[in-house]
């Protein structure tokens, strides 16, 4: 029996309606569209309104799109794999809420954290049930509501993130397709630069700990800019070399879109022309684990059957990676 690949077979995203500009962040701290532009690339950013509405709600929608769109029902889902920074609740995991709201009801599911690299993470982990031969439709979604840890009267971070939700669904397939290779790495001594600091078991809310701000996104941006610059760029570069993959027979880079300056810095390492590089930073921020797939959604279009694509990620932890796959379907363009 020829070996199962998994192969991605659909993508759908969703993101709220409300844009949160430049402009409007100018009126809550001291910045500017100039400084955002030129040292991050970020025009706008969407946000989530609404009581009642965590990051499930918009996985949900994702989730429920994509169901329908590859014509699947709920009942056919053997596994669904959430991932994200901002899970609805500590516990249980979003994967199970996101299930009950789309009526997912015969298969099993868990998140993974791995903050802005939870996606590759995630992904790789799916298809390894696919692989198994056990497993035939498996969901992946990263959604984050990045809006509520990220503290508006903080200007070093406030301009950075944005609220959203992707999914792909992942089958089967035994064609030369699918997800190939992965090279990931963690060193958990960048956490410090790079962390919530209340709110788990280590330091539970309190008064003083809300009042500290500290259920915020805390960051040092220097160091992790110099960090993420390095290892996306390493793992992608390995990952070219180890596959011969050059600038012509790569078909696409798709980065997480944390800061515009570090997506044209892998992109040079690897000799990669913009053309060839998914970027849609300047619309929605950093979504956390749904830059990757949100990307995918907007370009599936363009996407062609057996194309080379290398997805790259880097984010708290440290966590990074660089995963290698063909695409399954030719998109309509
Ligand atoms: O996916 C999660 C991983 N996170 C990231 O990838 C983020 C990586 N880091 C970055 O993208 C960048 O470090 C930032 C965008 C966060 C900051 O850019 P930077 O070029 O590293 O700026 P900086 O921190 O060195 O600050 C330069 C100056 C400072 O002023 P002084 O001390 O030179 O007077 C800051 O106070 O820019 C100031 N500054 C701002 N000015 C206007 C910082 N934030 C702002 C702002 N508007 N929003």
């Amino acid at each position: 029996m020829s070996k199962i690949n998994a192969v991605i077979t659909g993508v759908q995203g969703w993101v709220p309606e409300y844009r949160l500009t430049n402009d409007e962040l100018s009126t809550m701290v001291d910045t500017s569209d100039e400084w955002i532009m030129q040292r991050i690339g970020i025009r706008e950013r969407r946000i989530l309104k609404g009581k009642g509405k965590g990051s499930a709600y918009m996985g949900a929608r994702a989730v429920k799109g994509l169901l329908e769109k590859t014509n699947t029902s709920p009942d056919e889902i053997d596994l669904i794999i959430g991932t994200g920074a901002t899970p609805d609740m500590m516990f249980p995991a979003n994967a199970n809420i996101i299930a009950d709201m789309v009526g997912i009801k015969n298969g099993f599911g868990f998140d993974i954290n791995a903050a802005c690299s939870g996606f590759l993470y995630t992904l790789q982990t799916a298809a390894q049930f696919v692989e198994s031969g056990r497993y035939k439709k498996v969901i992946v979604v990263g959604a984050d509501k990045m809006s509520a840890i990220t503290d508006y009267t903080d200007r070093t971070t406030c301009p950075l993130f944005g609220d959203a939700a992707a999914a792909v669904l992942l089958e089967p397939t035994e064609e030369d397709l699918g997800i190939i290779d992965h090279i990931f790495g963690v060193d958990g001594s960048g956490r410090h630069h790079l962390h919530m600091k209340a709110g788990g078991s280590l330091k539970p809310a309190t008064h003083e700990t809300v009042d500290a701000r500290e259920h915020f996104i805390y960051q040092e941006g220097q160091a992790v800019f110099k960090f993420a610059v390095t290892k996306m760029a390493d793992v992608s570069v390995e990952m070219m070399e180890k596959h011969q993959l050059t600038s012509e027979n790569l078909a696409w880079l798709v980065p997480h879109q944390a800061n515009m300056r570090i997506i044209e810095a892998t992109a040079r390492r690897m000799g990669l022309p913009k053309e060839k590089v998914m970027i849609n930073i300047q619309r929605y921020g950093n979504t956390t684990t749904a830059t990757i797939p949100m990307c995918l959604w907007e370009w599936e279009d363009q996407l062609k059957k057996g194309d080379n694509v290398i997805l790259a990620a880097f984010g708290g932890g440290f966590t990074w990676g660089s995963l290698y796959m063909k695409w399954g379907y030719d998109g309509k363009a």
